[in-house]
């Protein structure tokens, strides 16, 4: 009975198996989405108890949105997949936590360069603006494009509010409010929150611009200052010394 023909050439027959297949298509899609709390494990600091994974600052969000509008994600992964030769060229493969703050996250699986998901505090500043600028100057067989406008480029963050509200929207815990506020300090720890307050961000972000001086030039707050800011804070928020070394195996 369930013959092709049989099936095509009888249009509510055909009507009603598509439905049950995409029915199971959609089943298979929808269900673990309610299971994503389970899904996505909780890091937390064993002795302070603090959450390890923290939303980006200010600085460092506006380093991401230069990334994404350069386009360096056509390039580069950041997803380190838990496989022996992955674990030994890039370190400790990815957890789900490490990027459930990042809208659109930046996963990928495209890898012209080098995965980067922990490419922070692998290089000096330095040596991030010198491969940024001009990549060929310190790995002569790269193929990576130039980028000398950023160092060039004034950062626009006047518009910093808006789009960490946008973000707050998507679910990043970016705080508004005392009470906001408050929640991030006993999630986050009192330094972390400071950074995450939408009042108070381009100070924050001005004062680690000028802190950090990414690009080595102290005047001014350039788009280089926030890439790099960006590139150092990649995957080193986890401490995985702090853990036994199978702790994250059931998450796998
Ligand atoms: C056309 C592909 C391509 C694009 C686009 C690209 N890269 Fe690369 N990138 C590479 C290649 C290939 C390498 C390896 C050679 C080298 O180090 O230059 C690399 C290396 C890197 C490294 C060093 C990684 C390591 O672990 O050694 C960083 C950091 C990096 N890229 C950042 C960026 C950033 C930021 C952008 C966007 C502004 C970008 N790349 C755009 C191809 C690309």
């Amino acid at each position: 009975m369930f013959k092709h023909e049989s099936i095509e050439t009888n249009s509510a027959m055909l009507i009603v198996l598509t439905l049950v297949a995409i029915s199971i298509g959609g089943l298979v899609e929808i269900v673990p989405l309610h299971y994503i709390n389970e899904t996505v494990e909780e890091v937390k600091d064993p002795v302070t108890g603090v959450e390890m994974v923290r939303p980006y600052t200010p600085l460092e969000q506006r380093g991401r949105d230069i990334y994404i509008r350069e386009g360096c994600y056509t390039c580069h992964s950041q997803m380190i997949r838990p496989f022996r030769d992955e674990d030994l060229r890039y370190g400790h493969y990815s957890l789900a936590a490490e990027s459930k703050f990042d809208h659109p996250f930046q996963w990928g699986s495209k890898r012209t360069g080098p995965d980067l998901a922990r490419v922070g505090g692998k290089y000096s500043n330095e040596w991030h603006v010198q491969h940024l600028k001009a990549p060929r100057s310190v790995v002569p067989e790269s193929i990576m494009p130039n980028y000398p406008w950023l160092t060039q480029t004034e950062l626009q963050y006047a518009d910093i509010q808006d789009r960490m509200i946008a973000l707050k929207r998507v679910g990043v815990p970016y705080s508004l409010t005392t009470v906001e506020y408050e929640a991030n300090v006993k999630r986050f720890g009192e330094d972390v929150a400071k950074t995450l307050d939408i009042n108070t961000a381009e100070n924050n972000l001005l004062a680690q611009a000028q802190k950090g001086n990414y690009d080595g030039n102290a005047g001014g707050v350039s788009e280089m200052d926030a890439l790099v800011a960006y590139l150092q804070v990649l995957g080193t928020m986890v401490d995985f010394k702090k853990f036994d070394e199978d702790h994250f195996i059931q998450f796998r």
